[in-house]
């Protein structure tokens, strides 16, 4: 009885001091016990793939894409963290090590991949015009002598470019929609899904399509040139998250929540 109490405790304080050691783990742990992070890079300016909340699914970073980054990580037990950075950095960022990825409802396009390497893509949109309710604007060309705004860096801007008009650009997509609202510009271009927020969360907009003028476009997370690891994991995810209906899921969950009351409990 005696010798069994002795081997009991024994066997107690082990398990206590392996606890500890977990506890404690290495130094490339992180608090909550995970093998190192991910850092994902981007530009929280772009619901409903990212924007800042009062309560995110990582910190106060909030959206489809914050949700897909949450993923990954996990998927190989890592804790993802967030970098958020003016869209134009993300690329530079890569290049020189300060994030690990971007993830930014980023459009691949034959430029931006000659400077890094992108995942599969999972999500389709295209460029639309916001303007007022009523507005004579019906088609890309009717742009042609109005006030264009677009968001700096963003495809938008290429494509008012490649159409040769003039146009003014803001580094905010909020910032846009303001000078719009505000009767201070006639049209802000920008892709499809952040468009649709926009118009859902302000009065008197109205969304203005021109599929032959504007192609399709595909968002990608990017990660730096070889680094074909942090790749394969993040097409796994996407690949899964992709066949069991999840990104799905989040496109309806996000396009419903609004900037400031997303939580979890929204539905
Ligand atoms: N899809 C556009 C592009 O790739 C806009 C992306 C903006 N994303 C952001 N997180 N601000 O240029």
């Amino acid at each position: 009885m005696k010798k069994f109490t002795k081997i009991l405790s024994t066997v107690v304080a082990a398990a206590l001091m392996a606890v500890t050691f977990t506890a404690c783990g290495d130094s490339s742990s992180t608090s909550d016990g995970k093998k190192g992070s991910i850092k994902f890079g981007t530009n929280a300016e772009f619901p409903p793939f990212e924007f800042v909340a009062s309560k995110g699914v990582i910190g106060e970073f909030d959206g489809i894409d914050m949700a897909i980054a949450k993923q990954i990580a996990e998927d190989n037990d890592k804790e993802a963290k967030i970098e958020n950075m003016e869209f134009d950095s993300l690329l530079v960022a890569l290049d020189n090590g300060k994030i690990d990825a971007a993830i930014a409802g980023m459009t691949v396009t034959d430029e931006r991949k000659e400077k890094v390497d992108f995942s599969e893509t999972y999500y389709n949109a295209k460029q639309v015009m916001i303007v007022k309710e009523s507005s004579d604007i019906a088609k890309a060309s009717d742009m042609a002598d109005k006030k264009i705004v677009v968001i700096q860096g963003y495809t938008g801007e290429t494509c008012v470019k490649k159409l040769g008009y003039a146009y003014q650009s803001f580094k905010k997509g909020t910032e846009a929609i303001m000078e719009l609202v505000n009767g201070k510009c006639d049209v802000v271009v920008i892709d499809s899904a952040t468009a649709d927020k926009y118009v859902k969360d302000n009065e008197g907009l109205k969304i203005v399509e021109d599929n032959t003028e504007f192609e399709n476009e595909e968002y990608a997370i990017a990660v730096k040139k070889g680094n074909k690891e942090l790749l394969d994991q993040i097409n796994k995810t996407i690949k899964k998250m992709k066949d069991d209906g999840k990104i799905s899921e989040l496109s309806a969950k996000y396009a419903d929540v609004t900037d400031t009351d997303s939580s979890s409990e929204s539905k």
